[in-house]
């Protein structure tokens, strides 16, 4: 769908998308959006300080100190921070049900989950630096963040890689920060879940937003399952695999942002004089693993790897595509994704008026649907990951058309949390934070990777 870019409304958009920002900012750090998400969520938080580093230095470097403060002890960067939380509050799960205290490594001063989200922190790290107006006070941000991002990457390579295979796994579909992807689906049916294994509890995410827009009840079920599991084993990780945890991924985006975020790691070694070759070692290897063992030869795209059944997930999500972000794919593997990508499959085809790119989802593939979430939806920082990507590798053009539709996005149907592709239509959250933060982030010129 051809949307014009005007630039005459540049300035009207950026001052929108910073009102966006202002409406979730909470003195140290940013919602997801008020209504549907009320605390602080890791990654979200990560592209947010992307977009604010480009305005306001001091709110970029708030924003990932505030969700630091929660790291627990054994390094791991918690999913959702409930600053300020009131155990009453009508959100689900909350504090009162995570029951981090279990932990001895949980933080006292903090309710959190005990899960955890992409790592896309050094990565934002990086780009507060890249983008600071005062150079001197970015250096003493990444000295200060620099141990904290190391905890952080070391945890997940010692308790999340126990075979020593340079690839880490997730435990949860929220984990992935893609939560009712189809990805999932042979692994939630796998659980086969016996009501009575079921804790009871209510749903609160479909107060706010459209429950045909939302994951179906039975996802839900399994995803407290998997709460109740990891904290009747108090968040101990040794335990959570050697005891039959029924979800362990190696997760395909989750992988590609470790990647990425080692080689940034690498880049803030040298920044502040430590030593950049550990880091660049292993994110050399992990991108060898997700090469050699996520690569499904016969689609043409990487595929998550279901530890439990020993099998790929041969699903075509567009995370998939994403390793292109960490230069993993050689050129020959790029350009096998690019054609599936131009096959229209996720409406980034040759057809200007054929949709707005990408959608999550093969559009062709059982259970494709244009509103549900993670289902086939546009969400705006799946397309910065992919046009980053795309746009190292050399293929401008379609760079060029992902950065439209992150600018087009919200001018057809506002500041949501993820589009239609087929319309433009907006869904779930509204007022939703990186949506914002990443057109601030393209609007302010950085195309490239
Ligand atoms: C949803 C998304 C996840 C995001 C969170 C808060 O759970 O799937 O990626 O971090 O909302 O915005």
């Amino acid at each position: 769908m051809a949307v014009t870019e005007l630039p005459d409304d540049r300035s009207d958009l950026l001052r929108r998308a910073r009102e966006v920002l202002d409406a979730n900012w909470r003195g140290s750090f940013s919602v997801p959006a008020l209504r549907q998400y009320p605390y602080q969520w890791s990654w979200d938080s990560a592209f947010i300080a992307i977009g604010y580093a480009h305005f306001d230095q001091h709110r970029a470097e708030e924003e990932l100190r505030a969700l630091f403060a929660a790291q627990w002890a054994d390094g791991r960067v918690p999913h959702i921070v409930f600053h300020e939380a009131d155990p009453a509050a009508p959100y689900f799960p909350g504090p009162a049900f995570w029951q981090i205290e279990r932990s001895p490594h949980a933080p006292s001063t903090h309710y959190t989950t005990g899960i955890v989200q992409p790592p896309v922190h050094a990565t934002a790290v990086l780009h507060i630096h890249d983008h600071a107006a005062d150079p001197q006070r970015a250096l003493a941000y990444v000295a200060e963040m620099f141990p904290k991002l190391c905890a952080w990457h070391d945890f997940l390579y010692r308790e999340r890689d126990p075979l020593d295979e340079g690839l880490v796994y997730i435990v949860h579909p929220w984990e992935s920060g893609q939560d009712n992807s189809p990805l999932w689906d042979p692994v939630l049916a796998r659980m086969a879940l016996r009501p009575e294994q079921i804790p009871p509890y209510q749903r609160a995410d479909t107060r706010a937003v459209d429950p045909s827009e939302r994951p179906l009840n039975a996802d839900y079920d399994c995803y407290i399952y998997l709460v109740d599991f990891f904290r009747q084993r108090a968040y101990d990780e040794g335990r959570i695999y050697r005891e039959g945890c029924p979800f362990l991924v190696q997760d395909v985006l989750f992988n590609t942002l470790l990647c990425r975020a080692e080689q940034d790691m690498a880049e803030l070694a040298e920044l502040i004089g430590a030593d950049p070759a550990p880091f660049r070692a292993r994110a050399a290897r992990t991108a060898a693993a997700i090469d050699a063992k996520l690569w499904d030869e016969d689609r043409g795209y990487y595929a998550d790897y279901d530890l439990g059944a020993g099998a790929a997930i041969p699903v075509p999500a567009l995370a998939g595509f994403s390793p292109m972000f960490a230069g993993v794919p050689d050129a020959e593997r790029a350009g096998r994704m690019v054609g599936y990508l131009g096959s229209d499959a996720f409406w980034l085809g040759p057809d200007p008026e054929g949709g707005f790119p990408a959608s999550s989802y093969d559009r062709f593939a059982p259970g494709y649907s244009p509103r549900r979430y993670w289902r086939g939806p546009v969400w705006i920082h799946m397309n910065w990951l992919m046009m980053h990507g795309l746009s190292a590798y050399g293929y401008a053009e379609q760079a060029g058309r992902l950065r439209s539709a992150i600018i087009d996005l919200p001018r057809v149907g506002d500041f949501r949390e993820y589009f239609n592709p087929e319309t433009g239509t907006g869904h779930g959250a509204e007022v939703f934070s990186w949506t914002a933060a990443l057109l601030i982030d393209v609007l302010s010129g950085d195309q490239v990777t």
